[in-house]
């Protein structure tokens, strides 16, 4: 939410990094953009839109934007429409002082009615204005600035990662609480960034920041140093994701890409983790974590998915596990001791409801456990355990590969927590290694750019399914309206009578997701009748082993595996399904409109 990114360096490459930077970055946010680069003045430019909007105004510039500092900011708008004006960065009066930030400063009501009062005029209706008057203001008052910018730090609260730049100082200065900041070490050349794609073709030796640290970059080097000043020793990491990770590679969209990831992103969760020879699976991360008495999932949007879909799985093992939006949990936690888990499911590990329900559960004296993406992120240094996903870069706003990396870690979980070894991990074992293939086989062969096609002019889509099927058919739906902006309802086929089918015409199609051959599946073909009888047309994803097939306008087939992983090939065709629907529509697939990929807000 909000992609911040600084530079100090070549005083003629400041631009092109921080341009490059938003770019890789635009994933969180894209309804305005800027940047401030320079030296002894601080030339800045900011617009309304993409970033491609301002590159055009940069490229009618008439003064140079060189200089040895920069600062940039790709927007997600929490206070004030997404205008030129309300485009980061913000500055003082005197364009002295330049601030990009990303959170929310929850007391910048009280702090402008005073800065007001001291005569200050402000220029947009955002939070982080503030910022850069009260640095001027201790600027004024005679502090140096790395001293006026930590006073001014004192004053905020609420929750924020700032990169300061001021006018004459070739440096650059950070902070963070809450949402993320990682530093890039070059050579020669330091980069700040919310995250590391921002830089990842300049360097992938990186820093991550903590809460409550202070950065400051300039051609010397980096120090980071604590509220108190004290210098605090960071560790130097290096990320083995490769830049051309995060480039289109060819196709159209990044979630094409990422959709097509997926046999590999696959072999790479699996990787190591599961001994083919002795049928089991084996977790190294989660050595020293026994069998909880109860599980509770957090997660929030696809992850909410995943978690429900792991909830029953640890039943299905016989362990109590229920699955909870994290910002409701956050506000009503279920009781737990030192002897229940509490997972948290979040690609970015900066989800800021996900993290505050982790909290909560941990304040309890639960276990925490996070399955997340990204190496370093928030989550992984708040949690007891971690299990990476490992499914590379995802900079498409709608997740796709982290989401099937995700049904696949959580079947790794419950073989560790619940089932003990014996047959059923031994069938799930092998049928993990068949799983990268079968995906490459939906996405060679897949229907679905012609299925939909008479669907062009419908405006509202239901999908269904029960049991494991369920949560698919739910992350099926959220998928479908993220980018066709399209009505999309996801329901258990169980409820359809009890509501959602008083909605269901010859012009509602109907996917209804149906694997494996169980009572829930032949209950779920008995809804699909009921939706046929109505008129709906009917789009049945099925690895055909129930007769689903033979109610339905239309078939989505899926390769039969063990019923576990049956849902995750369901849910790859319903990737393909809302990506060419949307591309159909000439939809903004990769960033659709209003949402980001990560969202560091309540
Ligand atoms: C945002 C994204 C969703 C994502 C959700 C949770 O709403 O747009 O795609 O599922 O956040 O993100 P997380 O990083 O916690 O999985």
């Amino acid at each position: 939410m909000c992609g911040i990114v600084g530079y100090v360096g070549d005083a003629s490459r400041t631009l092109d990094v921080l341009l490059g930077g938003l770019s890789n970055l635009e994933y969180r946010g894209y309804d305005s953009a800027g940047v401030a680069v320079g030296g002894d003045e601080l030339h800045v430019e900011k617009r309304a839109g993409e970033l491609d909007a301002l590159e055009a105004r940069l490229s009618d510039a008439d003064v140079a934007f060189e200089g040895p500092v920069g600062v940039g900011h790709t927007r997600w708008s929490t206070h004030g429409p997404p205008t030129d004006a309300n485009a980061h960065p913000h500055t003082d009066e005197t364009g002295r002082v330049a601030v990009v930030h990303n959170g929310i400063v929850e007391n910048y009501r009280a702090l402008r009615d005073e800065l007001e009062a001291d005569g200050v005029t402000f220029g947009s209706e955002t939070d982080t204005e503030v910022v850069p008057h009260l640095i001027a203001r201790e600027l004024r008052r005679g502090l140096d600035p790395e001293t006026a910018i930590r006073e001014a730090i004192t004053r905020l609260e609420g929750s924020y990662a700032l990169v300061v730049a001021v006018a004459g100082v070739d440096a650059l200065f950070a902070a963070r609480r809450d949402p993320p900041l990682v530093l890039g070490i070059g050579d020669g050349e330091y980069f700040v960034a919310s995250d590391v794609p921002a830089f990842l073709e300049h360097t992938r030796d990186v820093v991550y920041l903590d809460d409550d640290e202070f950065v400051r970059l300039d051609h010397g080097g980096w120090t980071v140093t604590g509220t108190d000043g004290r210098r605090v020793e960071k560790d130097v990491r290096t990320v083995s994701w490769e830049a051309e990770q995060t480039g289109k590679s060819g196709y159209e969209h990044y979630m094409l890409k990422e959709i097509h990831e997926q046999p590999r992103s696959l072999r790479q969760c699996l990787s190591g983790r599961v001994d083919e020879l002795g049928g089991r699976v084996v977790v190294d991360e989660l050595d020293g974590l026994g069998t909880p008495a109860s599980v509770q999932f957090v997660a929030c949007g696809t992850s909410y998915h995943a978690a429900l879909y792991g909830a029953r799985l640890l039943r299905a093992g016989g362990i109590p596990a229920t699955a909870h939006y994290a910002h409701e949990y956050a506000t009503a936690p279920a009781p737990v001791t030192g002897e229940d888990l509490v997972i948290g499911l979040t690609q970015s590990g900066e989800t800021a409801d996900t993290l505050r329900a982790l909290r909560k559960g941990a304040g309890r004296g639960a276990e925490t456990l996070a399955l997340t993406n990204v190496v370093g992120s928030t989550v992984t240094r708040e949690c007891d355990h971690v299990i990476y996903l490992r499914a590379g870069p995802e900079l498409g706003v709608a997740a796709t590969k982290t989401f099937t990396s995700q049904l696949v870690g959580v079947n790794l979980l419950a073989a560790h927590l619940a089932d003990g070894g014996g047959g059923r991990q031994r069938d799930l074992v092998s049928a993990l290694r068949g799983l990268p293939d079968q995906v490459q086989a939906i996405l060679d062969g897949s229907a679905a750019s012609a299925v939909i096609e008479e669907f062009a002019d419908s405006e509202t889509f239901f999908f269904l399914g029960r049991g494991f099927d369920y949560p698919v058919a739910l992350e099926g739906a959220l998928k479908f309206k993220e980018i066709t902006y399209e009505h999309a309802e996801g329901f258990a086929a169980g409820e359809l009578k009890h509501g959602p089918l008083a909605l269901v015409t010859a012009d509602t199609p109907v996917f209804a997701v149906v694997t494996g051959d169980d009572e829930a599946a032949r209950k779920t073909i008995g809804n699909v009748k009921e939706v046929e009888a109505r008129d709906a047309p009917v789009v049945v994803v099925t690895d055909g082993v129930a007769e689903a097939s033979r109610y339905a306008d239309h078939v989505l087939k899926v390769p039969a595996t063990d019923g576990r992983l049956a849902p995750l090939l369901a849910n790859v065709q319903l990737q393909l399904v809302a990506y060419h629907m949307a591309a159909g529509l000439d939809r903004s697939i990769d960033k659709p409109r209003h949402l980001a990929k990560s969202v560091t807000v309540e």
